[in-house]
């Protein structure tokens, strides 16, 4: 897929992979939209040394109505969105947490915010490519209990659980795509050296760069990818569980649940 001419939409652009990935991506693209947290100083600083047409715009995915009004202003600024690389993500928090609105917070920012933004931009999608990671294979989906509120949290359990909904959620959406006009994706990025890696484990991890290259490939690949699962550039199974239609329906359907006060159905034709 060629980028030249294309509007593409990068979220979680301000540090680690995807600040590599809004590098790599910048002035090789028709039109950048970079999302994040908030305007620091220095994420304007290292915005404004980007070249080619880039539109900033924040949101903290902790807050769902900040989501749905960042889906308002990428409308605002774009009729068609090419690519949305739904990269935005934190560690488990170590102790179990709720966001404004009454939700664990890893699920929230994890996977919450890639359905409203995805739902919320739908009609202007090309391709989706998600960004999930391999913790999501050793995963369970606790459908009757997805904030972890019956006990049993451990900051890298509710990690990996938003993963395999993410995982999950892609498998059905793809499942209601045509593959050619509109498509969509997971991947591993692969193990990368960043805030969100050293909050949650002691290992070390390649570059941000060598993540944002991942990204790029498959974000680029050729051929349709709908539904595909990608550990950084080759395709993969994904955890059996997100291949599972029963499974796909009821995770949507409590999506649904969780996202009725702001007015977002992810299942709605
Ligand atoms: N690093 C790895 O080894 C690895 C492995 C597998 C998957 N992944 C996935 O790759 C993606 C990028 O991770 P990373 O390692 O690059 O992490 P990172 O360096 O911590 O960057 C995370 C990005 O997400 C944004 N973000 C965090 N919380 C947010 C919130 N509440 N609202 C809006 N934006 C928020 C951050 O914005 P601020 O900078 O403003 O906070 C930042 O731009 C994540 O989805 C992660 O799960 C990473």
């Amino acid at each position: 897929m060629d980028l030249r001419d294309r509007t593409v939409v990068l979220t979680g652009a301000t540090e680690g992979i995807g600040r590599a990935t809004a590098v790599r991506l910048a002035g090789r693209v028709g039109h950048l939209v970079l999302h994040g947290l908030e305007p620091r100083a220095e994420v304007l600083g290292f915005l404004a040394g980007l070249g080619g047409d880039v539109t900033y715009l924040s949101a903290d995915f902790g807050h769902l109505d900040q989501i749905a009004g960042l889906a308002e202003s990428i409308r605002g600024t774009a009729d068609r969105v090419d690519l949305l690389v739904n990269n935005a993500g934190r560690p488990g928090a170590r102790r179990r947490a709720d966001s404004a609105d009454g939700i664990e917070a890893t699920l929230q920012t994890n996977y919450l915010s890639t359905v409203v933004l995805t739902t919320a931009l739908r009609d202007r999608l090309g391709r989706v490519l998600n960004i999930a990671s391999a913790t999501h294979l050793s995963a369970r989906l606790r459908l009757a209990d997805l904030g972890l509120a019956a006990g049993g949290y451990s900051a890298v359990g509710a990690y990996a659980q938003s993963k395999l909904a993410i995982v999950t959620y892609t498998c059905w959406l793809a499942g209601r795509l045509d593959g050619r006009t509109a498509e969509a994706a997971s991947m591993h990025p692969g193990v990368i050296r960043s805030r969100l890696l050293a909050g949650m484990f002691s290992i070390e991890g390649d570059p941000p760069e060598h993540g944002a290259d991942n990204i790029v490939r498959v974000a680029t690949r050729g051929g349709s990818i709908n539904g595909r699962y990608f550990d950084e550039t080759e395709p993969a199974r994904p955890n059996p569980t997100a291949e599972d239609a029963a499974t796909q329906r009821e995770l949507m359907n409590r999506t649904a649940t969780l996202l009725a006060p702001i007015g977002i159905d992810p299942t709605a034709r």
